[in-house]
This record gives structure tokens, C-alpha cells and sequence, in this order.
């Protein structure tokens, strides 16, 4: 198998190729997405929400987003997978921050980094490329800053936060990072930011734009029902099929049907 690594990312929005990215948190679903051909995992702190019922990504820490990584790195043979650092980790200072890049690197083998920011990181962002490890950028919605946000609603629709996007984006890509994600902004910010860029631009929210998609996997299951954001396309209704497949065992179970004479030694 050939490997999808940060110059095929690049490669990919110089020839126009759209790149398809997926979060994945443990090893039996990124064995089936690396097999799909997902071009990018992303073991996102999103694991915060969909896998430990937090209600926001600050709660999750350096070594269990260790522990879920290492699990997905043992599914993949071929995508290219990125780990978040935490909320904490890298927002100290840039020492702190390569002390983490470091760990969760040496400890759970994953090929590259996310950091949320821009402007405010850019230190720890260059101290961890310097390392020799790859860094992905994320701008715009910015989950482990939603206090200071207080929404989840679209960023950047004003003129002053817009611009500073702009410029994050060209720091970021001067600072080394090798592709950038643009989380719930203006389609037209986004086209704007994927154009004056020569690393890709990866969106959620963002428009057909950016040179690749992202979505947390739970969302495009259809797993939660809840969630329903304008952006979100559900490929499937996994919350309704898990649910009719657990129902039918249940009932299957308590009218004595399984197991039957086939399913027994
Ligand atoms: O943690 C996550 O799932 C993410 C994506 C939404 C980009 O950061
Ligand atoms: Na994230």
C-alpha cells in the first residue's frame, strides 16, 4: 500500500484533488475507514464528547488521547493519521508544548499533530515542527476556546475576526504547517483562505471551498440524533439500525429464538 503522507496532501491541492477526512478514536473503526480509503484519520479531542460524554473537549487529557490514538494507529495501514493535542497541553509555552508534541508522538505513533490558534501558538507550533513533527493547523470555531466564545455559532462573520483568520492562515503556513482546518466560517472566508495558500485547507462548515472535508464520524453515522448542524450530511442512520438490531436481540433472547439449534455446540 502506498501511504498518504503530508507532500500527498499537498500534491493533492496542487492537482485539484479534493481530500476526504474522518475522526476515528479506536481500532476497529479506523481499520474500516483506512480500508474505505479515507485519505486523513483525525483522532480528534472531539473523543471528549462522542466517546466520554463530556460536553466540551476540555476535559480530555494528553494520555487518553494517547490511549486512543495508539488504538487507531494499530487499524491503519495506509491514511495519514493526525492527533490532536488537548486543551492545556500547548498553550503555556513552547517548551510545554513540544514536551507534549513529544509523548504523544514516541508514545501512541501517530504521524502528526493538531493544534487550535494561530497568532497566540504560533511559537509552540514552530518549536514542534522544528522537532521534525508535522503540524496541522485549526482556525475559526475553535472548540477548546468556547468559553471564550460562549457559541457554537459561525466565526468570522465580522470584518476585524475575518481578517485576523487571514492572517492566522498565512502565519500558520509560514510557521511550516502542512495543511489548515477551517471549523464553521463564511464559504466565502473559506474560498479566500484556500486560495491565497499553497497547503490545503481542510473545512467542516466551511463551504465547498477548501481543498478537503472534514466530519466527526459519529455526526455522519447518524450515531446522535441530536445533532443536526446545516453543515452536517448523514451518510447513515446508525442510531436507528443499532437500535432495531438491539431490539430484535432482546427479543429474540427473551422468546427463547437465539441461540437456536445452529448456534450451539
Ligand atoms: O476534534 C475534532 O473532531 C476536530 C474536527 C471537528 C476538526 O477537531
Ligand atoms: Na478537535
Amino acid at each position: 500500500v502506498k501511504k498518504v503522507t503530508t507532500n500527498t496532501l499537498l500534491r493533492m491541492k496542487a492537482a485539484g484533488e479534493k481530500i476526504a477526512m474522518l475522526t476515528a478514536y479506536d481500532f476497529s473503526f479506523a481499520r474500516v475507514f483506512d480500508a474505505a480509503g479515507i485519505d486523513v484519520i483525525l483522532v480528534g479531542d472531539s473523543a471528549s464528547n462522542v466517546m466520554a460524554g463530556h460536553e466540551t473537549t476540555l476535559p480530555i487529557t494528553l494520555d487518553q488521547m494517547i490511549y486512543h490514538a495508539s488504538s487507531v494507529i494499530r487499524g491503519v495501514n495506509k491514511s495519514l493519521v493526525v492527533v490532536d493535542l488537548p486543551f492545556g497541553t500547548y498553550q503555556g509555552n513552547s517548551k510545554e508544548a513540544l514536551v507534549s508534541a513529544i509523548r504523544v508522538m514516541k508514545e501512541s505513533g501517530g504521524h502528526a499533530l493538531k493544534l487550535e490558534g494561530g497568532e497566540e501558538i504560533v511559537e509552540s507550533v514552530k518549536r514542534i515542527i522544528s522537532a521534525g513533527v508535522p503540524v496541522m493547523g485549526h482556525l475559526g470555531l475553535t472548540p477548546q476556546s468556547i468559553y471564550k466564545f460562549g457559541t457554537y455559532a459561525v466565526r468570522a462573520k465580522e470584518e476585524a475576526e475575518a481578517e485576523k483568520l487571514k492572517r492566522d492562515a498565512i502565519l500558520l503556513q509560514e510557521a511550516g504547517c502542512f495543511a489548515v482546518v477551517l471549523e464553521k466560517i463564511p464559504a466565502q472566508l473559506a474560498k479566500e483562505v484556500s486560495e491565497s495558500l499553497t497547503i490545503p485547507t481542510i473545512g467542516i462548515g466551511a463551504g465547498p471551498h477548501c481543498d478537503g472535508q472534514v466530519l466527526v464520524m459519529h455526526d455522519m453515522l447518524g450515531i446522535n440524533n441530536e445533532f443536526q448542524p446545516r453543515f452536517l450530511r448523514k451518510y447513515a442512520n446508525l442510531h436507528e439500525q443499532i437500535t432495531n438490531a438491539v431490539h430484535q436481540y432482546v427479543k429474540d433472547v427473551r422468546r427463547k429464538d437465539f441461540p437456536n439449534e445452529k448456534e450451539q455446540y
